[in-house]
């Protein structure tokens, strides 16, 4: 199977490699020679790379500046998969695809299903829900990966940012009122490789009869100030040198941001268990083991 991944400097793109290396021959050009801001380049590069499989976790992922970049941010997260979709619906190539819980208002308390209504409050949420919708209509076997707050021992995000932090500060103020759930990219890239093994090397087929939008987090929820708390109490357990005495609560109000995030996250589960009899791994036990990693290497 010839394996196309994009985004391989990415969270999610980096778990993926060594996984999917083990399902088949990968190609994961960087964005000089597949640039998903360059739409119009992709199906040129597509025909030249012939994959039998499409993974695209690459996306413009910078929230805040998406509302000043919004052209761009259309063109990475909306344009270049719907010409990657339309290439793999021609070719009879299956995709997958990773989308978002900023895909959702965030009203209510009850857990996003697959089949909810989305309604983006940001330009980043927009442009990735324009990228999903694109995706259906050009109807190759698609599978669209909703995740949500992603992290992992490398790169920079809010695990990486709060252990710094933590050892500069003695108080971090932390929002507290937005409910989600932190997903270790390794959690997502070991659901993606156990989907498609199970597949038998027919991706294609497996697709086309259980794909369409699956929502994959890890278990349970928490807020962001409870991540960070968790964190931090990890990183202390393993011994890290941590100035931070307290993190105090604060609401999104206390905490502007350019763009806006939605206040409830949760993702419904249900689908991934009942058609891929997958479980979730619980966020806490996921944070260990990027904890763990960290205490390692440090
Ligand atoms: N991060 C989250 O909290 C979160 C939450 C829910 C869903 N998601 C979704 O999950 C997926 C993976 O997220 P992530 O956290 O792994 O993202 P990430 O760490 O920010 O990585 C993004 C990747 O996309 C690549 N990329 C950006 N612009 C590109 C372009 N023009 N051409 C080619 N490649 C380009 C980046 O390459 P460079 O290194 O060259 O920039 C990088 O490899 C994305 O689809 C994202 O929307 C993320």
């Amino acid at each position: 199977m010839r394996i196309l991944l994009t985004g391989t400097s990415g969270q999610v793109g980096a778990a993926l490699l060594p996984l999917l290396e083990q399902q088949g021959r990968v190609f994961a050009p960087g964005r000089e020679a597949f640039d998903l801001s360059r739409p119009d380049t992709l199906a040129g590069a597509l025909d030249a790379y012939s994959p039998d499989l499409i993974v695209n976790p690459a996306a413009y992922t910078a929230v805040d500046r998406a509302e000043d970049e919004r052209e761009l941010a259309f063109r990475v997260n909306a344009e270049a998969p719907a010409v990657m979709a339309q290439w793999a619906a021609r070719q009879g190539v299956p995709m997958i695809h990773l989308s978002t819980d900023y895909v959702f208002d965030g009203s209510g308390t009850a857990p996003w299903r697959e089949d909810s209504e989305p309604n983006p409050l940001s330009v980043y949420g927009a442009s990735k829900l324009a990228g999903d919708r694109a995706i259906i209509a050009a109807a190759p076997a698609h599978l669209i990966v909703r995740t949500s707050w992603v992290y992992a021992a490398t790169g920079a995000n809010f695990l990486n940012t709060i252990i710094r932090l933590a050892g500069e500060r003695e108080e971090l103020r932390i929002v507290a009122d937005q409910i989600g759930v932190p997903t270790s990219a390794r959690v997502i890239a070991d659901t993606i490789a156990g989907v498609l093994s199970a597949a038998q090397g027919e991706p294609a087929r497996m697709i086309e009869r259980r794909g369409g939008i699956l929502n994959v987090a890890c278990g349970g929820e928490t807020s962001w100030h409870g991540f960070a708390s968790a964190i931090v109490e990890r990183m202390r357990a393993r011994g890290a040198a941590l100035k931070c005495r307290r993190i105090v609560p604060i609401s999104t109000a206390e905490y502007p941001t350019r763009a806006r995030r939605p206040a409830n996250s949760r993702l419904s589960l249900a689908r991934l268990g009942e058609v891929f009899r997958l479980e979730a791994t619980p966020w806490t036990e996921a944070l260990a083991r990027e904890c763990e990693q960290l205490a390692a290497k440090a």
